[in-house]
């Protein structure tokens, strides 16, 4: 498996362009399965092991997809309904195929993700929500096998217990094409949620409220082809960003949107950063690292997926801080990982404590999540000596052209082939 290497020390200086968000990526492109006629064209569409994971297993499914440059073409009409165990297993985003493929051809059978290194991660709200659009879900052998009744999905109230991304994005999709109208509450506000729903609308969809916690959907007979710009990764911004103070750097971070990290920007400004944003341009700089409290909570709030890359900022922190962990139940495995590299950091349940130390050491440490792995690249470009990471696969997952748009602003990272 590749490994990185990086000789850290190096201040990041220069632009590093966004790509566009994974998250938003991957439900628009389950939105292909829901077309009767024409192609969703995607622009901004990024290139990153996640997306070509959906691909394969939508091109499994039936449909046709082009990637082109920033584009991805999608086209043509499933053909089976059956997203099996190996390609599910990839990524668990995967999932989002299953409201797509009931309410445009009735019937569903979709690998069970399985849980991940983060967390159990169920869908029991993704299946609540198919129930309650009057689905027939049946949990066999490893797949949840789902049955439209013959006149279609009836739409209804949905009350999530509690609030999820995917459910929300899944059950969004679903009710499109049910009859009548859905009122989802407690829905997810993330700005991937309004991209999702502005996407659907432009195929003919009568989606509102999307960005609330009450969304409503009124069904139509047919979704047809659009154009659609995938927005700006947030996470991979907010990931730069940090990467830019940790290693005491300056960077503008161009075709990014300030509004979507307002919890970031006001927590990185507590920490010392100096922060000047345009329209679709951050600038990040700072001088010197002060510790900040801060828990992860649903959007707006401080992101879990940024968690990790914060607390790398926080281990070089002048003084104490604490990071609290509210979405997921085992997201500190980056931490021994830290602690190789000389970091003081104290676990207890979901409360990671940090005493902040004057430098990193470069050392071998190993990726183990998505997250996981960005937090430890950005530890290892501010640490002092070489940093080998291995299981960099994670990391492909979610950050385009990684290696060019650090070495650009003056890393010195180079990825090794091993057999
Ligand atoms: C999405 C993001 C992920 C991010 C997460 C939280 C994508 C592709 N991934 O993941 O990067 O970390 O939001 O911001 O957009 N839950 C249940 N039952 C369910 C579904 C979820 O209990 O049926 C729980 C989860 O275990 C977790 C919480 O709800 O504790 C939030 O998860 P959710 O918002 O669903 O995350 P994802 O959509 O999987």
């Amino acid at each position: 498996m590749d490994s990185l290497i990086i000789q850290g020390g190096n201040p990041l200086r220069g632009k590093i362009k966004i790509s566009g968000a994974k998250n938003a990526a991957l439900p628009l492109m389950a939105c292909g399965l829901l077309l009767s006629k024409g192609s969703l064209e995607l622009t901004s569409f990024p290139k990153l092991a996640d997306t070509n994971s959906m691909a394969t297993l939508l091109i499994n499914l039936g449909l046709k997809i082009e990637i082109k440059n920033d584009n991805a073409l999608i086209f043509g009409k499933p053909n089976n309904f059956n997203a099996p165990y190996d390609l599910v297993n990839k990524m668990r985003a995967s999932i989002l195929v299953l409201g797509p493929l009931l309410t445009r051809f009735g019937s569903a059978r979709v690998s069970l993700p399985g849980g991940c290194s983060i967390g159990t991660r169920p869908v029991d709200l993704y299946i609540k929500a198919m129930k309650a659009l009057g689905a027939k879900v049946k949990i066999i052998k490893g797949y949840v096998e789902a049955q439209a009744p013959k006149e279609g999905l009836k739409g209804c109230i949905i009350n999530f217990p509690k609030v999820s991304v995917g459910a929300t994005e899944n059950t969004i999709m679903a009710a499109s094409l049910a009859k009548g109208e859905t009122i989802i509450t407690n829905a997810a506000k993330e700005p991937e949620i309004i991209n999702l729903a502005n996407c659907l609308n432009e195929m003919g969809a009568n989606i509102s409220g999307a960005g609330t916690n009450e969304i409503k959907i009124t069904g139509v007979k047919v979704l047809l082809g659009t154009k659609c710009k995938v927005i700006s990764d947030r996470i991979e911004t907010g990931s730069y960003a940090i990467a830019s103070l940790m290693t005491k750097g300056e960077l503008e971070l161009n075709n990014a949107e300030p509004l979507y990290l307002s919890e970031l920007n006001e927590t990185l400004l507590k920490s010392g950063a100096i922060i000047k944003t345009s329209q679709d341009k951050i600038f990040v700089s700072s001088k010197s690292i002060l510790p900040v409290n801060v828990e992860t909570s649903v959007y707006p709030g401080f992101p879990t997926d940024l968690q990790a890359q914060f607390m790398s900022l926080m281990c070089i922190a002048n003084g104490k801080s604490e990071i609290k962990e509210n979405i997921f139940e085992n997201r500190f495995m980056h931490v021994p990982e830290l602690i190789r590299m000389g970091a003081k950091i104290n676990v207890n349940g979901g409360i990671a404590k940090i005493k902040g130390v004057k430098k990193l050491n470069g050392a071998p440490i190993m990726a183990t999540d998505l997250r996981a792995s960005i937090s430890l690249v950005i530890a290892a470009l501010s640490a002092k000596g070489e940093s080998q990471i291995s299981n960099v696969f994670h990391l492909d997952r979610g950050y385009e052209d990684i290696e060019n748009k650090l070495s650009n602003c003056g890393a010195k990272i180079k990825r090794v082939f091993n057999k």
